[in-house]
C-alpha cells in the first residue's frame, strides 16, 4: 500500500483499524456429488489431509452466496493418473514430494449438507472472495437454516466452518436454555449449545459401550437442565453416580450434581441409608416402600426377569382381588395358610403350581430391605412434594443397584405413580381448574431393560416414550445396548447423543428413523473410545460430532455456580502477593 493511499491518511486520523479477523484457509472445491449421494471435494495442494478426521464441520460457500453447513463423511486418495499406483515416484526429495502432492496425487474428501442458509442481501457477489467471517444475520434476521433440497455448481470453494458459523446453526450458549455440551471435531474452545427447550420436548436417549462416557455426559447434561431451569429431573441413579461424589477411571473425586447446585436445586433420596451415610452423602429422604402398596401392574413390569408366564402374571391380578392389599404380604408370609385361595384351588381357577411358582419367584423381595410390611410414609407422595417445587431428585440405589429386579421394581413402581398424577394434573390444566404441571425428565440407566420389546408394550416406561411431550412427561434413556430397546419407542426417541458403538445392531437401532444415517454411520464407527459423541436428532437443526464437555473440572464447576472453597496455602500466597503490591486484594 503506498504511503499517502487515503487509507494511511485515515489511519494516521483516526488511528490504526482494528485487525481484520485471520481469512479461514480454503480446504478445497467440489468437484462432483449429488443430493442424495453427497459431494466429492477435491482438496487444495495446502490441505493437510490428516487433518481433516470424519465428523469435521465444513461449510460449502455456494455461487449465489448460499452456505452449505456439511459433515465430512469420509476420506480418500485419488490420482490424475491410476498408473501412479503401480510406480509410485520416489519422494524422498521433499522438492519432489512437494510438487506431486495437490497436483498429480490429491486428497479428497466426501462431506454431506445438512443445512443451507440463504444468502443476505448483501452479500458478496459471485466470484469475491470469501469473507473472513460471515456476515451475521441468521435467526436473529429472520432466516432460519433450511433443509438442503439443492447442491452447490461445480468448483465451488469448501472452508473449514468458523465459529460464528457454529454459533449461527446451534445458537450461541449465553442464549437462555442453551447449554454447551461440547465441542466440535478440531474446532476446540467453540462450543455447541445444545437447545434445552427442545431437549426436554421428546424423550432422548445417550447410546455407547461401556466406558465410552455415557455417565459423565448424562450429569453434564443434568447440570445443564438444572442450571437453566427447563425441567425438572427424576434420576434413578443406580450406581450411584449423580447424587453425591463419585470418582473417575484414574480415581480422581468428582462432585456430583447436589454437591453443585444448592438444597433448594437439587435433593438426593435413598433406598439404602447404609450404604449413602457410608458414602458420606447427604440425604432428604429414605424411600421405603410397603407391601400393601404394590400392584400387580409393579410385578408384571419385572415379568421378563423373573421369567413370569402369561399364565402367571394374570394370577397376579387374580390372588390381587381375592387377597386384598395384603396380597403380597401374605404370599411372602411361610405361615399363612391361604385359605381363602383353598376353594379357588379346588374350583381349578388358579393351578396348584402356578399358585407356588408365584410364591417362589416372589420370594426374590424378602432380600429387598426397602420393601416392609408397613412403612408409615408414602415415598411417591415425598417425591412428588420435591418435583412440585421444582426440586431434582436424585434417588441413589446403594447396594440395591447391582439387582436389576430391585431396579426395575423400584422405578417402575414410581414411575407409574407420577405419570398418573401428571396425567391428572394436566388434564385439570386443560379443563382450567388447575396450573400445568412443570417439565418433568425421568433418567434410566440399562434402559434396554425396561424397553425391550417383550415389555415396552405395556409398562410405564414404553407408554412416556410414545405419548411424547403430551403429560409434560419424558424420558432421558442411558443405554449400551439400543438394539434391544422396541424399535417403535426407539423411533420415539427425539434427540440422540450416541458415544462409541461398534455392534452392528446397535448402529442401525441408533439410525432407525434418521434420514441420511448412511453417511453417518462411518462417522459413528470412528469416534474416539471416550469423550466423542454424535448429536442428531431433535435438539440440534443438523447433526455434530463433537468432544464432549469435560465434567469435574474448577472451570466447570464454577461454570454451574460453585465457588471452590480455597486451600489455606492459597489464601496466603494471595495475601503475600497483595502486601508485595501485586495484587489488588479482591476477595480480602
Ligand atoms: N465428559 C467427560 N469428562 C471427563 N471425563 C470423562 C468424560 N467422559 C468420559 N470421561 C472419562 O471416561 C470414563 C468413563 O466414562 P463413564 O463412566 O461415563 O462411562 P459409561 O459410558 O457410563 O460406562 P458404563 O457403561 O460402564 O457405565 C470416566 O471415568 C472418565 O475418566
Ligand atoms: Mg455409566
Amino acid at each position: 500500500m503506498n504511503e499517502h493511499s487515503p487509507e494511511t491518511e485515515l489511519e494516521a486520523f483516526f488511528g490504526p483499524r482494528p485487525a481484520e479477523p485471520q481469512p479461514l484457509q480454503r480446504l478445497g472445491i467440489v468437484v462432483s456429488g449429488s443430493l442424495s449421494k453427497g459431494l466429492d471435494v477435491k482438496l487444495d495442494q495446502g490441505t493437510v489431509i490428516e487433518g481433516l478426521a470424519v465428523g469435521r464441520y465444513v461449510v460449502v460457500r455456494g455461487q449465489t452466496g448460499r452456505r452449505f453447513f456439511s459433515m465430512v463423511t469420509d476420506v480418500q486418495l485419488d490420482a490424475l493418473n491410476p498408473l501412479i499406483e503401480k510406480a509410485p515416484p520416489d519422494t524422498s526429495d521433499p522438492f519432489l514430494a512437494r510438487v506431486y502432492q495437490g497436483t498429480a496425487v490429491f486428497g479428497r474428501i466426501h462431506i454431506t449438507p445438512m443445512l443451507v442458509l440463504d444468502p443476505l442481501p448483501s452479500s458478496p457477489p459471485m466470484g469475491a472472495s470469501p469473507p473472513s467471517s460471515p456476515p451475521m444475520g441468521g435467526k436473529e434476521g429472520g432466516r432460519e437454516p433450511k433443509p438442503v433440497k439443492t447442491i452447490p455448481a461445480h468448483f465451488t470453494s469448501v472452508y473449514p466452518a468458523s465459529e460464528e458459523e457454529v454459533a449461527l446453526i446451534f445458537g450461541q450458549e449465553t442464549e437462555p436454555g442453551h447449554f454447551y455440551v461440547g465441542d466440535p471435531l478440531e474446532m476446540e474452545g467453540v462450543h455447541v449449545a445444545l437447545d434445552l427447550r427442545r431437549f426436554v420436548e421428546r424423550s432422548a436417549g445417550v447410546f455407547g459401550k461401556t466406558g465410552t462416557g455415557k455417565t459423565f455426559l448424562t450429569r453434564t447434561l443434568l447440570a445443564g437442565l438444572t442450571r437453566e431451569e427447563v425441567a425438572v429431573n427424576l434420576v434413578f441413579d443406580m450406581h450411584n453416580e449423580y447424587g453425591w461424589k463419585s470418582q473417575d477411571e484414574a480415581g480422581q473425586e468428582l462432585k456430583g450434581l447436589r454437591q453443585l447446585f444448592s438444597t433448594g436445586q437439587v435433593s438426593v433420596f435413598t433406598l439404602d441409608e447404609e450404604s449413602s451415610r457410608r458414602r458420606g452423602s447427604k440425604v432428604d429422604g429414605v424411600v421405603r416402600i410397603g407391601h400393601d402398596q404394590i400392584e400387580p401392574e409393579d410385578v408384571d413390569s419385572l415379568s421378563s426377569l423373573m421369567a413370569l408366564s402369561d399364565v402367571q402374571v394374570g394370577a397376579l391380578y387374580f390372588l390381587r382381588r381375592r387377597l386384598g392389599q395384603r396380597w403380597v404380604a401374605r404370599l411372602l408370609d411361610e405361615d399363612d395358610p391361604l385359605e381363602e385361595l383353598e376353594s379357588a384351588l379346588e374350583r381349578g381357577t388358579i393351578h396348584g403350581g402356578t399358585l407356588g411358582a408365584i410364591q417362589r419367584k416372589l420370594g426374590m423381595f424378602r432380600r429387598f430391605d426397602f420393601l416392609q410390611r408397613r412403612v408409615p410414609e408414602d415415598p411417591v407422595r415425598q417425591i412428588l412434594d420435591y418435583l412440585d417445587r421444582g426440586v431434582n431428585v436424585i434417588l441413589e440405589f446403594g447396594r440395591y443397584g447391582s439387582s436389576l429386579e430391585a431396579y426395575l421394581l423400584v422405578a417402575n413402581y414410581i414411575t407409574r405413580r407420577i405419570h398418573a398424577h401428571y396425567v391428572k394434573r394436566k388434564e385439570e390444566a386443560l379443563g382450567e381448574r388447575g396450573k400445568e404441571p412443570r417439565p418433568l425428565v425421568i433418567t434410566i440407566e440399562e434402559a434396554h431393560k425396561f424397553l425391550d420389546p417383550a415389555v415396552a408394550r405395556h409398562t410405564i416406561f414404553g407408554t412416556i416414550a410414545r405419548e411424547l411431550r403430551k403429560y409434560n412427561v419424558t424420558l432421558l434413556i442411558v443405554d449400551q445396548r439400543p438394539s434391544g430397546i422396541d424399535s417403535e419407542v426407539m423411533s420415539q426417541i427425539g434427540t440422540r447423543i450416541t458415544c462409541l458403538l461398534d455392534d452392528e445392531a446397535d448402529i442401525r437401532a441408533v439410525f432407525s428413523g434418521i434420514s441420511g444415517a448412511g453417511a453417518l454411520r462411518e462417522v459413528l464407527a470412528r469416534l474416539d473410545t471416550r469423550q466423542q459423541a454424535l448429536i442428531m436428532g431433535h435438539a440440534v437443526p443438523m447433526p455434530v460430532v463433537v468432544h464432549t464437555r469435560t465434567y469435574g473440572t474448577p472451570k466447570f464447576y464454577a461454570a454451574m455456580g460453585v465457588r471452590e472453597a480455597e486451600s489455606p496455602e492459597a489464601v496466603l500466597a494471595r495475601g503475600r502477593a497483595v502486601l508485595r503490591g501485586e495484587g489488588n486484594g479482591e476477595g480480602f
